[in-house]
């Protein structure tokens, strides 16, 4: 199955995206065919820009090489080195009719908050819709947000073949049931917006700065404590075996420790995980050339991979004359 994703290039990256996204894309590359681009025209639609936003797509593409997306079998590019999508978004724009816009809700909420839209914002659902039809893939796995832009790219698609044909495969979201929302630090969902991440990469100490911050129940240190509720273990048991959380559950049962103590063996047990990441992280870090090539390489086999039905698509429209 052909599976597709765009990711936001959007700043530090944390355990709820590694769990709730990044994971399942590194685990998809062993059964299907994977296609991963670094969304930046998007970035741009949330005010991302200049100098910035050329720091955080090299940033991104060097996090998502470090947590084990493999050029050898995912194509993985920048969204920008494939022009064509520029071109198919224009040519959506004449599918797409505006109620269809207005009903969005990621525009109707920035509305909402009094933010001022642009037209970027708006039609921000049409480059999705190009960015997703332009590579016929079978399956886009989504968070809940996403649900509504893959509708709405099916619906453009369904009007484009209702004029041309069967030209565009009608897009499926996938939403991962399994995949449980990681809570921040404050209980809620961990969201870069909330200000509750624990990051995957960065300064030891830091990290540690963010799990303190963790916000658990005041019971006294030699009382028993529950597990079920409290945000340590919800995050740890994320990153242990069954074994290994089975034991965690007995250390809150038996009492004599406090969340403090808790709170330092998740620190451990993440830095851990992520110290093959780290190396592989500053690996690219100091290879950043390597970065590109391997970017470069990813925009020549997205470009193989649409050129058929890019030039069908101007053939059709009249494009090419
Ligand atoms: P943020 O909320 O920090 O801005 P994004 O919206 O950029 O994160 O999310 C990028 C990806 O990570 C999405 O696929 C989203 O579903 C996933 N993700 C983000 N936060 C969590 C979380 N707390 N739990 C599970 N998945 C998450
Ligand atoms: N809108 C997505 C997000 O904010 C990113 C994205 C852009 C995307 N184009 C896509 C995701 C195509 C899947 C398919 O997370």
């Amino acid at each position: 199955m052909r599976i597709l994703t765009g990711i936001q290039p959007s700043g530090d990256l944390h355990i709820g995206n590694y769990f709730g996204s990044i994971k399942q894309m590194v685990n998809a590359q062993k059964t299907d065919e994977t296609f991963a681009f670094i969304a930046n025209y998007h970035a741009m639609s949330s005010g991302n820009g200049g100098e910035r936003l050329a720091k955080l797509t090299m940033q991104t593409a060097t996090d998502f090489l470090a947590l084990g997306i493999d050029p050898e079998k995912s194509t993985f590019w920048v969204q920008s080195d494939v022009k064509e999508v520029l071109e198919l978004y224009w040519v959506l724009s004449a599918f797409t009719p505006m109620g269809l816009l207005e009903r969005a809700h990621s525009y109707k909420d920035k509305v909402a908050k009094g933010i001022s839209a642009n037209h970027s914002l708006f039609s921000y659902p049409v480059l999705m819709a190009a960015d997703i039809l332009l590579y016929s893939p079978d399956i886009i796995p989504v968070g809940k947000d996403q649900i509504q832009h893959v509708e709405i790219a099916r619906d453009i698609a369904i009007k484009f073949n209702n004029e041309y044909g069967d030209v565009f495969k009608l897009p499926e979201f996938r939403i991962e049931e399994n995949v449980a929302t990681v809570p921040g630090t404050d209980g809620q969902k961990m969201s870069k917006s909330y200000n509750n991440t624990v990051n995957i990469f960065g300064e030891e100490k830091k990290q540690l700065k963010s799990i303190k911050k963790i916000v658990t129940q005041n019971v006294p240190m030699e009382a028993p404590k529950e597990y079920e509720n409290c945000n340590v273990y919800n995050m740890a048991k994320l990153f242990l075996d069954e074994n290994e959380s089975i034991k965690l559950q007995e250390r809150y049962r038996a009492g004599g420790e406090g969340h403090g103590h808790f709170k330092l063996y998740l620190h451990d047990v993440i830095w851990e995980y992520f110290k093959p990441y780290r190396e592989k992280k500053e690996y690219f870090e100091t290879h950043q050339d390597e970065v590109k090539e391997i970017l470069n390489a990813g925009a020549i086999k997205a470009k193989e991979t649409i050129n058929p039905l890019i030039e069908k698509v101007r053939a059709l429209t009249g494009i090419s004359y």
